[in-house]
């Protein structure tokens, strides 16, 4: 036996395996057969093919194949359930999109184990990038569903959508289709690639899960001819491919003149440029990302490795020593850097063409160490000596193979990075930022990362020039894929719903989204009789994320506009203004750099706690403004609506790149203002509070709140959500009393960046006057608004009062 001793001299690996019981259990369940998913439903297997692990050569499952008469019953499915998802308000499409990503979070580790177990790739990479990737996708198209109206006004869902994928990535590649086609309406038939079709079904399981009405997602699996059937189908809208661009070609030629839209994202042959200014040790890294990544099985793999001349053979020395390391073996060893090729016809062609670089004269290098000899595994391999016009030079391998090549200048590098029919991705590896943004320009690509690699995120656009394809998927430009100018919603018999395109109020739950809501029975309301008195809730301050007493003993009772005593609030004064002012400014720093992703998941977690406590809150706001509860109702769905709007805005409030006269740009970012005071309106007890709250914190500032002066426990009632949703302490602050006493507190106070005022004239003038000191920013209104429409309570006019924007010159070139 090893001693700890030696382990320590020698630093080896032991096997770290994963359990594979939770997916064996899974696949058992379905006796490790499956039929395709279609109008909500498992059809009955037909003709079956074999699921293999690739690391394990062993069959796993076995999946239908899809027939033309299968993917007519998804179209007709597709297209059936199309005009009511399409009609539902956008809020109601967020709420799925949101269910689908916390759907996959949930069953995070079932989904990375299978999908390693399917596709070969290793679980560190599946448990830490694709699924996680998968989620954030999700998440954040439940935010463009949500903004849909107000982003994309004029325009609508394109109808049913066949979407076509591949192996790489499986999960990953469903996710960037299915999320924007959703967000924006349409319905869906997806085919899964044939070599890993298992993820797909566990997706379509939990979407079923989640109440995804029937037909509105589809899962047909089967090989190339499935594929082409979807292509063909007459009732499909829009074609939605990934995968190599012999197919998008044929794809291309299939649908010309059809009428169908198309996107294509194909594949690459992307050049990893390096300079001799370069870090490049955190080049050696960066090239271990971008084409051993996924065994290279990557469509924007940085496959060309163009090095200046000068540091050619450094850097391949370098290489090479990494290369030593790096550990190829079991896809469930969580010490494992790269598993097993996605099958055999796939590890024989990587085969042929490095055979064929060693015969069109490379030098071919490849580690000491031996593979497995079971399963599709193949080394980390690294090609010099080569021919820019040579077949590893120019055929995109999709293998862990690396061809090196040589430049002597910028210009040539540029010339060289260019010498491809393809155009997906760069990466530009130098110190100096204006050899990187001479160069970035100038490569045919549609992404390009500057000492970096491989980066993705749901909120920007990926997609490529030239032969990789056309269309983006991911962030706003992607969503325009999935979207078309519109004309009302058509009715069968071709007329038109009146007024359908015009959807005020976005807050109106649908039948579909009541089902699914946890249901809160209040005991408040129906107290069991009892001869002892009623436990007091007697309401305190909220600063720094705890509830605090008043500095002064006071309380305010509030009353019903009847003149019924409801309760009691606590009477904020100065000195509370200013433990508040102190908690938001140590707040300030971390909240303003927190990740947009980061406080749009705290604002929607906001939304989750409110939303199941929603019926107590409407019986509040009745029994402060005697409404009725129907209205009561209306304003907490309204406040959950708008969380998830500033949840959505969190990661898409983008700055600019502006059009500036010099050779270089000048990125405008939106930046926090810092602590802002609000004082919020009397009128909507909840919603007026929240429409304040959300966009300040959405885009990074911390608040004190001064809520409704007339009806504050709506917001009191608020602390216990706050403290179970991660706000971080000194984010939202809130202290209840005489409104226009403490707003004057927070404008004359020099620590409080801006304040938001909205109440009586008197107020205002009071609130501009007063925070002249420091020349705070003030929005300040005494205007009434209807709180409950989306055009008039939200959007971009908040979040423009909640930022202010740096310019940023960047000049480039000789
Ligand atoms: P492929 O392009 O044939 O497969 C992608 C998807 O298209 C699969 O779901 C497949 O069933 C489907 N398909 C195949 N023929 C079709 C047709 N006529 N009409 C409609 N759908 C069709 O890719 P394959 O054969 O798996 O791999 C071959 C090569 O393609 C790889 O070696 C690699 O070089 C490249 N490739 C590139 C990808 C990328 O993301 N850039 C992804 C997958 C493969
Ligand atoms: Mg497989």
């Amino acid at each position: 036996m090893t001693t700890v001793a030696e382990i320590f001299q020698t630093m080896e690996y032991g096997p770290a395996p994963e359990s594979d019981k939770e997916v064996v259990s899974w696949l058992g369940k379905h006796e490790r057969v499956f039929g395709h998913y279609v109008g909500g439903a498992w059809t009955e297997p037909g003709q079956l093919f074999d699921v293999i692990n690739p690391a394990t050569s062993k069959t796993i499952a076995r999946v239908t194949e899809g027939t033309k008469a299968d993917v007519d019953a998804a179209v007709n499915a597709a297209r059936g359930a199309l005009p009511a998802w399409k009609a539902l308000p956008p809020h109601a499409r967020a709420r799925f999109l949101y269910a689908l990503a916390r759907g996959v979070q949930k069953h995070s580790r079932l989904l990375a184990v299978l999908e390693s177990m399917d596709n070969g790739k290793s679980i560190r990479e599946t448990r830490d990038i694709d699924i996680p990737l998968v989620a954030r996708h999700f998440y954040h198209h439940a935010g463009w569903a949500q903004l849909l109206d107000s982003e994309f006004a004029g325009y609508e869902a394109i109808g049913v959508v066949g979407q076509i994928i591949p192996w790489n990535f499986p999960l990953l590649m469903l996710a960037w289709k299915i999320a924007p086609a959703l967000a924006a309406g349409n319905t869906i038939i997806l085919k899964p690639a044939e070599f890993t079709p298992l993820t797909a079904l566990c997706f379509a399981e939990i979407a079923h899960e989640i109440g995804i009405p029937a037909g509105v997602i589809n899962i047909v699996n089967g090989h190339g001819e499935t594929g082409a059937a979807i292509v063909e189908h007459p009732d499909v809208d829009k074609i939605a491919f990934t995968g190599s661009t012999e197919v998008g070609r044929i794809i291309r030629k299939a649908t010309a003149g059809s009428g169908k839209k198309l996107s294509l994202e194909l594949g690459g042959k992307s050049p990893f440029v390096v300079y001799d200014d370069a870090d490049l040790d955190s080049v050696v890294e960066g090239v271990v990302d971008a084409i051993w990544f996924n065994q290279g099985q990557v469509c924007c793999a940085g496959s060309r490795l163009l090095v200046q001349e000068g540091i050619a053979e450094r850097l391949v020395a370098k290489l090479r020593a990494r290369m030593e390391k790096l550990r190829v073996g079991s896809p469930l060893d969580k010490a494992v850097d790269m598993g097993a090729i996605v099958a055999p016809v796939q590890l024989e062609r990587i085969r042929g063409l490095v055979q064929q670089g060693v015969s069109e004269g490379a030098t071919m290098w490849q580690p000491s160490w031996a593979c497995p000899t079971e399963g599709c595994f193949y080394p980390p391999t690294l090609f010099t000596d080569v021919q820019p016009s040579s077949t590893i030079a120019q055929v995109e391998i999709f293998g862990p193979v690396l061809v090196t090549m040589t430049f002597r200048t910028p210009e040539e590098s540029v010339a060289l990075a260019n010498n491809t029919p393809y155009g997906l991705a760069a990466s530009i590896w130098t110190e100096s930022i204006n050899l990187a943004l001479d160069i970035a320009p100038k490569i045919k690509a549609g992404v390009v990362w500057v000492n970096s690699t491989n980066m993705f995120d749901a909120a920007a656009g990926f997609g490529g020039y030239r032969e990789s394809g056309f269309g983006r998927e991911g962030g706003r430009e992607g969503m325009w894929e999935y979207l078309k100018q519109g004309g009302g919603l058509k009715v069968e018999g071709g007329g038109k719903v009146r007024g359908a395109a015009r959807r005020t109020v976005n807050a109106a739950p649908s039948n579909a989204l009541t089902a699914q809501r946890a249901v809160h029975s209040p005991s408040t309301l129906n107290p069991p009789p009892s001869t002892l008195p009623l436990i007091d809730r007697t309401p305190k301050l909220f600063i720094a994320g705890r509830q605090a007493r008043p500095d002064q003993g006071y309380s305010r009772r509030i009353l019903s506009p009847s003149g019924r005593g409801i309760g009691e609030s606590p009477e904020g004064n100065r000195k509370d203004i200013r433990n508040a002012v102190e908690a938001a400014q140590s707040a300030a720093k971390s909240w303003g750099r927190a990740t947009g992703h980061n406080r749009g998941q705290i604002l929607y977690y906001i939304a989750e706690n409110l939303s199941a406590r929603a019926e107590e809150f409407a019986e509040r706001i009745d029994e402060m403004i005697e409404c009725g509860g129907r209205r009561a109702k209306q304003e907490v769905d309204a406040s959950i609506s708008r969380l998830f709007t500033y949840g959505a805005w969190a990661d898409k409030y983008d700055g600019a790149v502006h059009s500036v006269p010099i050779r270089g740009v000048a990125i405008a970012m939106n930046e926090p203002i810092g602590v802002i005071g609000l004082a919020c309106p009397d009128e909507y007890p909840l919603l007026g509070m929240i429409s304040l709250v959300g966009p300040a914190i959405a885009t990074g500032n911390t608040t004190i709140v001064i809520p409704s002066q007339t009806s504050p426990l709506a917001a009191t009632d608020f602390y216990s959500v706050l403290e179970t949703s991660d706000v971080p302490a000194g984010v939202i602050n809130i202290v209840t009393g005489d409104k226009d006493a403490l707003a004057k507190v927070l404008a004359e106070h020099d620590d409080v960046e801006a304040v938001w005022y909205f109440g009586t004239r008197d107020g205002v003038r009071m609130t501009e006057l007063a925070s002249a000191s420091n020349m705070k920013r003030t929005w300040a209104t005494w205007h009434e608004r209807d709180w409950l429409d989306t055009k008039d309570g939200e959007g971009r006019e908040f979040l423009r009062a909640a930022t202010q924007v740096k310019n940023i010159w960047v000049p480039y070139g000789e």
